[in-house]
């Protein structure tokens, strides 16, 4: 066993570490407070290559790896959940299966520009009856001549107002069920694509979360990814990749409180002494180090059989699964080290411990992780 980066690896985690310390901590509170999409900064995320990490270079993305991808998230999570997530969607829920579904034409038109960072691109999955039962889809395609006739909406769509593609799963054949989906890619401007209402949310609140909305819209039989009735199996898969990404993004939101429980523990007296040095706040820093290091091992884990193009549906879910809790958990204990400081605004633990709830619903809830990886563990699921 081997449990080394590269030189490629250590450099593009010290690349985002520096960039998310120097660029976007210093605007993470306000966008936060502000719900502020931050253009300028996910603008710079691309310009250094983290948009379209695994992407290779002849289609506009750095041309590394997954492991990178973990590595440079985790790092931006530290600093602000929500790049994280726009990070997180670009790369792995609409880029990913553009390359590995596309054509050559459709890479090179719908994801090099994403890939390159000068668009963003979303995953368009959920609807209102069709959250953890994904293939409950009542979006509809209609095929007419060269054209597909779509109507429906999508709901809870990070970077849905911000992109300019939109990955969309839509029925295109009811009768045969989850065999009947279909992806399409839907470019901002077709008539009859418009975005709905933005949603107002507990935390990630400079990510942008918004609803989709398909009236006879028209889009070219030549945009379908994938062949028809496909759609479903390329969701699921692109979903293995995405939840390897929460999880990191979870990782990053848990160190980032530990580093800051750390830091008060080691400066704020109690009793005369640093509380750190009182064995109540010395183990449970222990155990919050040792939660996050634990999930950071399962999302590298992940990340590397999805690097070596192996099957990772159960990693991806158990990484995801423990990341998130920990993430939640380890929030929690920062806020409790900084006592009634960690409250208010002005200490930002209470903005991770936001923040990390979501990574406990989103890309699959907590009780689907448990269903995918119970599936496994019983050699039910293909
Ligand atoms: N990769 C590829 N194919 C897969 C797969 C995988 N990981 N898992 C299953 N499949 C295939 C199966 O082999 C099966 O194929 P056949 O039709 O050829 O037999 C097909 O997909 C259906 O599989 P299941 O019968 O297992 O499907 P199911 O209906 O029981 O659903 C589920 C399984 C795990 C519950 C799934 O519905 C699921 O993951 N639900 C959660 C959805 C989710 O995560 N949504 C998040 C959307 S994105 C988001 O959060 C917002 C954002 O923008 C960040």
């Amino acid at each position: 066993m081997k449990l080394e980066l590269t030189d490629e690896q250590q450099m593009i985690q010290a690349m985002a570490r520096e960039f998310a310390e120097s660029e976007i901590a210093p605007i993470a509170d306000e966008i936060d407070r502000d719900e502020r999409f931050p253009h300028e900064t996910v603008k710079r995320m691309g310009e250094l290559g983290l948009m379209g990490i695994a992407v290779p270079e002849a289609w506009g993305g750095a041309g590394s790896d997954m492991v990178s991808y973990v590595l440079a998230l985790e790092e931006i999570a530290k600093q602000c959940a929500s790049h994280a997530v726009v990070m997180s969607v670009n790369n792995s829920l609409y880029g990913w299966p553009i390359l590995t579904y596309g054509t050559d034409a459709q890479r090179e038109r719908f994801l090099k520009p994403v890939a390159g960072g000068h668009a963003l691109g979303c995953f368009a999955l959920t609807e209102p009856q069709a959250g953890s039962d994904a293939r409950n889809q009542a979006t509809t395609a209609v095929r007419d001549g060269d054209h597909y006739a779509v109507n429906g909406r999508k709901l809870f769509i990070t970077n849905g107002r911000e992109s300019s593609f939109a990955l969309l799963f839509c029925q295109t054949d009811k009768d045969k069920a989850h065999r009947g989906i279909t992806a399409m890619v839907v470019e901002k401007g077709t008539p009859g694509f418009s975005v709905g209402k933005t949603e107002d949310k507990l935390g990630i609140r400079a990510s942008d979360t918004a609803e989709l909305i398909f009236e006879d819209c028209r889009v070219p039989v030549a945009h379908r990814i994938g062949d028809e009735g496909q759609g479903f199996r390329i969701a699921l898969a692109a979903l293995d990749g995405g939840r390897i990404g929460i999880g990191a993004q979870a990782v990053g939101i848990a160190a980032g409180a530990l580093a800051r429980a750390i830091a008060y523990a080691r400066e704020r007296k109690t009793f005369g002494v640093p509380i750190g040095e009182h064995q109540m706040i010395g183990w449970k820093l222990a155990d919050m180090a040792t939660a996050v290091d634990a999930a950071r091992l399962l999302v590298w884990r992940a990340a590397w059989l999805k690097a070596k193009g192996r099957r990772c549906t159960l990693e991806a879910s158990m990484a995801k699964l423990f990341a998130s809790r920990t993430a939640v958990q380890v929030t929690n204990d920062a806020i409790q080290v900084h006592g009634g400081y960690g409250y208010i605004r002005e200490y930002q633990v209470e903005r991770y411990y936001r923040d990390a709830k979501i990574t406990e619903l989103y890309e699959g809830t907590t009780e689907i992780q448990r269903l995918v990886v119970a599936r496994e563990v019983l050699g039910g699921a293909e």
